[in-house]
């Protein structure tokens, strides 16, 4: 018999590549789904860029192997980007590194920095992709709370009084996902103060800094931030180009070559095309986000609607692409994702798939038009049918 890797044994399929076999099955049954589940943008890409992309098609060697690196000038675009938008200066040839999307980023840190039973501080709730990484490395994981009481912001009084002799690496992402908290610089600082005090590389995820956020956040803005800290970041949400696959990560020049390391055995440099029109899509101004969020405003007001009919509470001070909403009744939040598939044709997800602090929420997802969250609200208004 041939049998799967041990490591392999601890890790489930992925919620969502599960969980959409079933959506998809239910509407080939001729259930009308509405999926406020996935954070897929749905909105169009910058026309420029997919102008770019089909151009670039015809361009000589656009079928070749690529640099591992990426293409200069996307680099160059990375670093711009930073610069514009977060007033953070990085080396294009030494600090930025192109990447298929910040999951690879994920999976490339974790197998650049850790040795079997290294331990690695995983936020709950938090991108399950940081607990799955870390597993498959057979690194141990050991998850850190946030909570609404502490702002969903780690408690690093908290910890302090961990065993820390083998935690190596902790992954944070500001503005978070689930929870939609904003940055709080001040305490970030204190984390990165903590990260060195304790040799551990403290990774930023930051791929929501440009929806629905009033400050633009680096956490290479902090002091101290490039002794210790990468930030991986992406093109998905941003520019509406998830199917692209493109993010980057920047850091200090020992880490990038690290990961690079990794890289370059792992995969090649990415389609031309696509490296010629992410470039096109990083050089774009402030006036393109403005335009993306004005629509995810008003998506999100509709979202607070059906939020309040649900009685489900918010924060209207959250920012990115979900609403992260408290369950005010005893339901859990596996049971309202479930009667919401079933009886009302809605999916939204479980809280608990962020880890157990997501228990007594739900996440909606901005991804999906006005008209289609009128519908939601209407099928919510709805009396149940017995
Ligand atoms: C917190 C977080 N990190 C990373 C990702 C993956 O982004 P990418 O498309 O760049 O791989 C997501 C996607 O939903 C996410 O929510």
């Amino acid at each position: 018999m041939i049998s799967v890797s041990n490591r392999l044994q601890e890790t489930k399929e992925y919620y969502f590549s599960k969980k959409l076999r079933e959506v998809a099955q239910l509407k080939k049954q001729g259930k009308p789904i509405i999926n406020l589940g996935i954070g897929s943008p749905d909105l169009a890409p910058p026309k420029g860029v997919v102008e770019e992309l089909m151009k670039a098609t015809q361009a000589p060697g656009a079928y070749q192997y690529q640099a591992y690196k990426g293409l200069d000038e996307l680099r160059e675009a990375m670093c711009d980007f930073y610069k514009t938008h977060y007033k953070v200066n990085v080396d294009q040839d030494q600090e930025v590194l192109p990447l298929m999307g910040s999951k690879e980023g994920i999976a490339l840190i974790s197998m650049a920095f850790l040795n079997e039973g290294d331990a690695v501080l995983v936020p709950n709730p938090g991108y399950p992709t940081y607990q799955a990484a870390t597993k498959l490395l057979n690194a141990r994981l050991i998850s850190y709370n946030l909570t609404e009481d502490h702002s969903w912001h780690p408690d690093v009084e908290a910890l302090k009084k961990l065993d820390l002799s083998k935690v190596k690496l902790m992954w944070i992402n500001y503005p978070n996902m689930p929870t939609g908290e904003p940055v709080n610089k001040q305490k970030l600082q204190e984390l990165i103060r903590f990260a060195k005090a304790n040799d551990i590389l403290l990774v930023n995820d930051n791929p929501y800094s440009m929806v629905l956020t009033d400050e633009k956040f680096s956490i290479f803005q902090l002091e101290g931030a490039s002794d210790v800290c990468l930030e991986l970041n992406s093109l998905s949400k941003s520019f509406n180009l998830a199917g692209f696959r493109v993010g980057f990560l920047v850091g200090n020049p020992e880490f990038i070559s690290a990961v690079l390391k990794v890289k370059s055995n792992m995969d090649s440099g990415m389609f031309f095309p696509i490296q010629k029109a992410a470039t096109k899509a990083l050089n774009l101004d402030l006036a393109w986000f403005e335009q993306q969020n004005e629509i995810y405003k008003q998506r999100r007001a509709i979202v607070w609607d059906i939020c309040e009919s649900l009685d489900l509470s918010v924060n209207t001070n959250a920012v990115g692409l979900f609403v992260w909403a408290k369950i005010n009744s005893s339901l859990s939040a596996e049971a309202l994702a479930d009667e919401l598939l079933y009886e009302r044709d809605i999916f939204v997800t479980p809280g608990t798939i962020f880890g157990s602090n997501g228990a007594n929420y739900v996440r909606f997802s901005l991804c999906v038009s006005v008209e289609d969250l009128k519908l939601c609200r209407e099928r919510i208004l709805k009396p149940k049918s017995v």
